[in-house]
């Protein structure tokens, strides 16, 4: 089969590894791609919400299936572009309907659907400028910590939890009255804070039918400890712990299935990834948000752990086969440790050297992903603030972050940084 991979990042590179190692697959594109995902087919300089270059090059290039990587695209519609278009109806694209990525793409929206199918989440209310007073109340009168989320995509950036009325009030007057995020914070949702600890669960969906295919745990702070400011996700470990036959089981009985028999009854379009971002409070789970993707950087843990051609996987989404197929997983563990650019998630350099990557001693067991990276010349140059992602395997997980931070430590571009604790918890 003819492939085009949509994204660029360390998420990208996971996929496209994983894509290239099926038998299915005869040709990879990758839209557009960085200096990694040229090791796994052919990087072509269309942007993933250029959908119109993106159909030109799938007629050019009889491209037979598209996997959408980030968000943005799926929000922005998508699938609904190429299954309505009559030229492209017969490519099978990865990833929900635009009516189905608003999991993602509204907090307000999948709060109402959660809350319709019974999903353990944390209480909340929704607010516009309409009932901005209102909103104000709320807050006034609501527990400490509150959670404040501006309603749409805002690049992660879109929560704040404030930890005094003063504080949150400020949020919400930035959100709703300047506008801080643009349309997404037009609407904010205002919810109780959870205590308790993340995980994330990844499911593979045809809408009706579902099979999990990994769990992480993601480190989302820029400092050791669990402190700093928030990132994309400063690296990852699978299988996480605490994420036992019990606590999946709840998993799977609170949540995967409600949401899953939740799309069917409520005729969503679903074919693709979700993220279940949950936290763990006492025993029980509850969904801290939906992402209608793969993480990042937890693709770059799932992806090596999954022992399934994943082409196969993505063809019983489309022919609604999933039953029949078993999933299995990688006995070791997987730890990623990811680079970033000094200043990051601050303002950072783009386009520096870098340097041993060519020497790299890894072994079977280590994988370097790029994720900011562009090739120029012969040389790569930094592209991004997250800009590796190494991942190695482990008899557990202080073992596999040795791994990562031992060749983490064999290469170099000005001002790289690492976390030097990921999985601390667990090591
Ligand atoms: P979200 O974009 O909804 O995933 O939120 C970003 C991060 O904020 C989450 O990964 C959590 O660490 C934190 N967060 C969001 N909502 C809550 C909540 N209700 N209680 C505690 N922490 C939260
Ligand atoms: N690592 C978090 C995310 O991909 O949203």
């Amino acid at each position: 089969m003819k492939i085009l991979l949509l994204g660029s990042g360390g998420r990208e590179h996971a996929l496209a590894w994983k894509i290239a190692k099926s038998s299915h697959c005869s040709c990879l594109f990758i839209a557009p791609g960085n200096a990694g995902t040229q090791q796994c087919g052919t990087n072509i300089n269309i942007g993933v919400n250029d959908f119109e270059s993106q159909k030109k090059f799938c007629l050019e290039n009889n491209i037979e299936m598209v996997v959408v990587g980030p968000e943005e695209p799926l929000v922005k519609g998508i699938y609904d572009f190429y299954t309505s278009d009559e030229r492209l109806g017969n490519i099978i694209v990865i990833g929900p309907s635009a009516y189905g990525a608003q999991l993602e793409g509204s907090k307000a929206f999948s709060k109402k659907f959660m809350q319709r199918q019974n999903i353990p989440t944390a209480a909340y209310a929704e607010f516009t400028s309409e009932n901005f007073d209102e909103g104000k109340k709320y807050i006034a009168a609501h527990s400490l910590p509150v959670v404040l989320k501006a309603d749409g995509l805002a690049a992660g950036k879109g929560v704040v939890i404030a930890a005094t009325h003063e504080d949150a009030l400020n949020s919400f007057e930035e959100m709703i009255l300047k506008r801080q995020f643009g349309d997404a914070s037009s609407k904010v949702v205002i919810e109780q804070f959870l205590d308790g600890i993340e995980t994330s669960v990844f499911v593979l969906t045809d809408g009706k039918d579902y099979k999990i295919i990994g769990h992480a745990k993601d480190y989302k702070r820029v400092g050791e400890g669990d402190t700093g400011l928030n990132t994309g996700g400063m690296g990852c470990v699978s299988p996480v712990p605490f994420v036992d036959d019990v606590f999946m089981g709840k998993v799977i009985g609170n949540i995967i299935e409600p949401t899953i028999n939740g799309f069917a009854k409520e005729n969503i379009v679903y074919k693709g990834f979700v993220f279940f971002g949950l936290i763990k409070v006492g025993d029980e789970p509850y969904v801290i948000e939906y992402n209608c993707r793969m993480g990042d950087p937890e693709t770059e843990v799932v992806m090596p752990r999954l022992k399934n051609d994943i082409v196969d996987l993505f063809l019983a989404v489309h022919n609604s086969s999933l039953n029949s197929i078993d999933v299995s997983y990688d006995e070791r563990a997987c730890a990623t440790v990811v680079a970033v650019s000094g200043g990051y998630p601050g303002d950072y350099c783009k386009g520096l050297a870098v340097a041993g990557l060519k020497e790299l001693a890894t072994t079977a067991e280590t994988i370097v992903f790029h994720a900011g990276t562009k090739q120029s010349g012969n040389e790569i140059l930094t592209n991004g603030g997250r800009v590796f992602a190494v991942t190695s395997y482990g008899n557990n997980i202080g073992d596999a972050v040795r791994k990562s931070k031992t060749v983490l430590g064999q290469f170099y571009f000005d001002g790289m940084y690492f976390r030097k604790d990921i999985g601390y918890e667990f090591a």
